[in-house]
């Protein structure tokens, strides 16, 4: 079994750090959570439309089947007011062919209130104590993230930008997850509009972990070992990846040529097998390269 650790492991009371990233829209299915639970990465649901009971079934059937840690997300951003319903009728009316062209039935328009009401959800998640509450498209109050911290619950939180990042860590969180412009689905800008926060995951992993002193995640284009590898190189303990759908059953992700982070002479980088001195010498790591 390949061995990679970092201290954002023990953080987050994980095997690997790895984290299937939280997906909100339906792909964080009890199931995938589960099976990336159980692989040794943090398991996440992204439950920004999900109403406080269903936020409770969907985490206990996860934890009938396995005891390890999982990660509840949510959507921070304030909820939209209300919609006119001509604007709505003419935006799906504009896209209403590409439903045709797929043979899938348009949509109708939606009605407000357009999301859960937040602060049940937070309640929930203190009710349900994830090993892990990340928050999206905002920031959390000091005072819900040191009620979440004195109930065992690590909290972490997407940046798109370095001024996300630093507000984050002042706000109490235990880590950031760097979000670049690669990153699929939703991006969680919250202090600067989403286009001009557009730069790219490895820069912005690089700026963030110089600007602040928690763990950073780099998350977007990251989709197997050698992505993750070259993460951690930039000084982040840890990769989300999202599309790479791949990335279960672990030992795919964690393929022969990213073995050799872990002969990565970091002193972040706790352990080293044995076997990654195997590495052919194209994938070689530079001994020399440090992080942070
Ligand atoms: C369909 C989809 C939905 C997403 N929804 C969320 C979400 O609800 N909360 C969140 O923090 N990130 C969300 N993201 C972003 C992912 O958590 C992750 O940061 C991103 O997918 C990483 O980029 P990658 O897809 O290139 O791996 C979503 C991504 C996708 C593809």
């Amino acid at each position: 079994m390949p061995s990679l650790h970092t201290p954002l492991c023990d953080l987050l009371g994980t095997r690997l750090p790895i984290i299937q990233a939280p997906m909100a829209g339906g792909s964080c299915t009890p199931k995938l959570v589960s099976a990336a639970t159980s692989a040794g990465v943090l398991g996440s649901f992204g439950f920004a439309y999900t109403q406080p009971d269903a936020m409770k079934r969907e985490v206990a059937s996860v934890r009938a089947g396995t005891a390890g840690p999982i990660n509840i997300n949510l959507f921070l951003a304030p909820i939209p007011g209300p919609i006119d319903p001509g604007s709505q009728r003419a935006a799906i009316e504009a896209v209403s062919r590409y439903y045709s062209e797929l043979g899938l039935p348009v949509p109708a328009p939606v009605l407000a209130p357009y999301a859960p009401n937040l602060n049940a959800q937070l309640d929930a998640v203190e009710s349900i104590r994830p090993a892990v509450f990340t928050a999206h498209l905002g920031e959390c109050r000091s005072d819900r993230v040191n009620s979440m911290q004195r109930l065992g619950i690590r909290v972490g939180g997407s940046a798109t930008c370095v001024a996300e990042a630093v507000r984050l860590e002042t706000l109490g969180f235990d880590f950031i997850v760097a979000q670049g412009g690669e990153a699929g689905g939703h991006r969680g800008s919250f202090l600067r509009e989403p286009n001009t926060s557009l730069t790219g995951t490895l820069a912005l992993v690089r700026m963030i972990v110089s600007a602040v002193k928690i763990p950073v995640v780099a998350a977007g284009g990251i989709m197997d070992g050698a992505g993750i590898a070259a993460a951690l190189a930039l000084g982040a303990q840890g990769a989300q990846l999202g599309t790479a759908r791949h990335f279960l059953p672990a030992k795919k992700v964690v393929h022969r040529r990213s073995r050799n982070i872990a002969c990565w002479k970091s002193p972040k980088t706790k352990r080293c097998s044995p076997e990654n001195s195997q590495a052919s010498p194209r994938a070689a790591w530079p001994t020399d390269t440090c992080a942070r």
